[in-house]
């Protein structure tokens, strides 16, 4: 079903390993996707192995400078003519013990996780044609808490908050907010915490990876498969869910 048939979405982080998934169901879903990523390279060569011509194009920003986002939102809207939603996917993960964590390192997560989600929202909520949609990619871990990051953690709970606030505050403006909690995707984020614990654990970083799957599912998540309960999200049929941060981890957190 064309449920984004001809919506422009702008993806931030749009050259990771989630964001890939995440344009190739709105590509399915009829849409046409804006890759937003500090790294152009990368996120050109995102958007060039979609295989979609021109529904899909990237362009520079880092999330937590707002000059600069300014600028790729407006590059977005002028080449793709349009911005009908929002994905902030943008997002890192600084690994080590909570008493070790430097007020320079929780700074800069913070910044990027969640200053980055509200510049971006409020940016893009100034562009939106008509209605508009934002979806959060939150995680897991800012409901249940994983050790050795507390910082990350504690981002995420805040993306939760924000997509709780800016749905109660923007409804005014027909703009729908909502949240996913992914954990245990197959990308680059997930191989570099397996490699962070495995020699503190003793164990094969390659190993312990193939062990961090949920434990329902048994095998972990594609990209693509968070994508598409994203793109679910965007489209009109989300209607009904507002605010919400809805997990997709497989079954792992229950609540
Ligand atoms: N992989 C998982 O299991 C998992 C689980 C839960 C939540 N998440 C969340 O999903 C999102 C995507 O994660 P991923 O696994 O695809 O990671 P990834 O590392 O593959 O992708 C993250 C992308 O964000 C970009 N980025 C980083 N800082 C930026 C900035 N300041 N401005 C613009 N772009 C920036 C990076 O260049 C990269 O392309 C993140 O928010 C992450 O916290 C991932």
């Amino acid at each position: 079903m064309k449920t984004l048939e001809n919506r422009v979405i702008a993806v931030t982080g749009g050259a990771g390993g989630i964001a890939r998934g995440i344009a190739q169901a709105v590509l399915e879903a009829g849409g046409r996707v804006g890759l937003i990523d500090l790294d152009l390279a990368k996120a050109d060569q995102a958007a060039v192995a979609q295989d979609a011509g021109d529904r899909v194009a990237a362009f520079a920003a880092d999330v937590t400078e707002p000059a600069g986002l300014e600028v790729a939102f407006a590059a977005l809207v002028k080449r793709m003519g349009r911005l009908d939603g929002l994905v902030n996917n943008a997002g890192i993960v600084r690994l080590g013990p909570a008493d070790e964590t430097s007020p320079a390192g929780l700074d800069l997560e913070l910044a990027i996780n969640v200053k980055g989600v509200l510049l971006a929202s409020q940016i893009a909520a100034r562009h939106f044609s008509g209605k508009g949609a934002i979806v959060n990619i939150a995680s897991n871990a800012g409901k249940v808490g994983y050790r050795n990051m507390a910082g990350y953690n504690a981002s995420k709970a805040a993306v939760i908050s924000l997509t709780r606030s800016l749905s109660m505050e923007w409804v005014d403006k027909g703009i729908n907010v909502n949240a996913v909690c992914p954990g245990g995707v197959a990308t680059d984020m997930l191989k570099n915490v397996a490699d962070f614990l495995g020699p503190r654990l003793g164990q094969d970083s390659g190993e312990l990876l193939k062990t961090m799957v949920p434990q329902q599912l048994g095998r972990h998540i594609q990209p693509v498969e968070v994508g598409r309960v994203v793109a679910f999200l965007l489209s009109d049929a989300a209607e009904i869910i507002r605010g919400q941060s809805i997990n997709v981890d497989g079954g792992d957190t229950p609540y």
